[in-house]
């Protein structure tokens, strides 16, 4: 292969076209990881629904997307909210996440009738059944319980822990106000709970000890409360492959074996069999992003290291300054020459953290060729910022050898755009 080329693009021009850094994201694999969920979950077990958890990427493409292809939206955000909306999602299948909604937010998620709202807390519980009450409505809502197990990846992406900001404990009291209380809330219509265990998960076992812990509950529930659970979602979580590291497991892995577990246990517990909800993020786009950059100097430190640097950095890729991610690359321009060079490649920020790749083997990189990372599908143009004041790389959708903007690069004047000098 001359170039690498990314779902039948040839990555050099798609550089050359629309600039670096690029992030080059592929329609098409997007497509078969929301079909996979489609045909493994969905139609295997009737009833059940697919959430794309928006937070790993949310463009109005993305959105239009997902809801082609029959699944439904986790939106943590007014912002996310907004972007579905606009994008004309179908509300019913929106699911709103957060442990801080503000008010506002709830007004925007009850006047657009989401699907669910996912209460976090006794706080949000009780402002939610007044605004509902003040409209003339029942919101529909599940709640997120804490389950108390913890999952082995990064300490940030962690969330089933007893100690954490999201959801509720499983205390007596804690059931008495928060599930016990809704239960009889005139503006609070119950459907059942949710938790997430963690993200980049590459074993089931978190998950299922969860599903255990949740079915106890609803059994717990029906029998204090007499309430029938009509629904539980599982999260996401699903791991992907950023580099040798990395043993992803395919969806079925996952889905197959919590679906026999809730099968099993509400036997067993004498429950009826509730709608089943999951909603990975980075699972269905982690892979199908790549992004290119052009490398700029280049920096021999006998006998230390060799520095390379690229023309973004931790702004537009902030995964291994927060949670030593660690991502592979090949020079785009001779992606089959032999990778015997060692050198870091560092970002451009003022930043001594901002390196995006240590000790990485490369085919000699040289200031000028253009560097594609693997594997920035998710949780990359969804966490980019500012910083230095960098403006955020455009995005191209690619898909079977056809490449259109998706995102424009945002300019100079963009950065301006909100102040207001004195
Ligand atoms: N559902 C809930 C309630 C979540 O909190 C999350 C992720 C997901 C679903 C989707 O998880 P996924 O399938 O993508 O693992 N910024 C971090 C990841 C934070 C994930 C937070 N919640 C990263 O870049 O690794």
């Amino acid at each position: 292969m001359a170039q690498l080329e990314f779902d039948g693009c040839k990555t050099l021009e798609l550089a050359r076209e629309y600039g670096t850094p690029l992030y080059v994201v592929s329609e098409a694999m997007i497509r078969q990881r929301l079909q996979t969920l489609n045909r493994d979950f969905m139609k295997k077990y009737p009833g059940s629904l697919a959430l794309f958890a928006s937070k790993a990427l949310l463009t109005l493409d993305i959105c239009k997307i997902v809801a082609s292809e029959g699944l439904g939206l986790d939106v943590v955000t007014g912002g996310e909210l907004y972007t579905a909306i606009k994008a004309g999602f179908p509300m019913e299948r929106v699911y709103f996440h957060g442990n801080n909604k503000s008010e506002e937010e709830l007004i925007m998620a009850l006047d657009h009738r989401v699907g669910r709202i996912v209460v976090d807390n006794q706080y949000e519980l009780e402002l939610l059944n007044e605004l509902a009450i003040q409209r003339g409505m029942r919101a529909p809502i599940m709640f997120r319980i804490t389950p108390g197990v913890d999952s082995h990846t990064h300490k940030h992406i962690t969330t089933g822990q007893i100690d954490s900001k999201f959801g509720m404990p499983l205390h007596t009291e804690s059931k008495q106000v928060f599930m016990g209380a809704a239960m009889t809330m005139e503006g609070i219509d119950c459907w059942g709970f949710h938790f997430h265990v963690g993200s980049q998960l590459h074993t089931n076992e978190s998950h299922r000890k969860a599903t255990e812990i949740l079915l106890n509950l609803v059994k717990e529930v029906k029998q204090d409360y007499g309430f029938e659970t009509r629904e539980l979602n599982l999260g996401g979580g699903y791991g992907v492959r950023y580099n040798e590291n990395d043993d992803p497991k395919p969806l079925h892995y996952f889905t197959d074996a919590l679906m026999a577990d809730v099968e099993k246990l509400c036997g067993n517990l004498g429950l009826q069999m509730p709608k089943i909800v999951i909603e990975p993020g980075r699972w269905v786009v982690a892979e199908a992003g790549i992004t290119l950059y052009t490398l700029g100097a280049k920096k021999v430190i006998p006998g230390v290291r060799t520095y390379i640097s690229v023309d973004g950095g931790m702004p537009d890729n902030p995964r291994p300054s927060l949670y030593d991610a660690r991502y592979e690359a090949v020079v785009a321009n001779r992606p089959d020459d032999p990778a015997n060079e060692l050198v870091t490649i560092a970002g451009k920020c003022c930043e001594t953290g901002d390196i995006l790749i240590k000790d990485i083997s490369l085919q000699a990189p040289k200031p000028g060729d253009i560097l594609a990372v693997y594997t920035t599908g998710a949780y990359n143009h969804s966490m980019a910022s500012n910083y230095n004041r960098l403006p955020r790389p455009a995005m191209v959708l690619v898909n079977k050898g056809t490449h259109r903007l998706s995102v424009r690069r945002e300019t100079y004047e963009d950065l301006l755009a909100r102040e207001v000098l004195g």
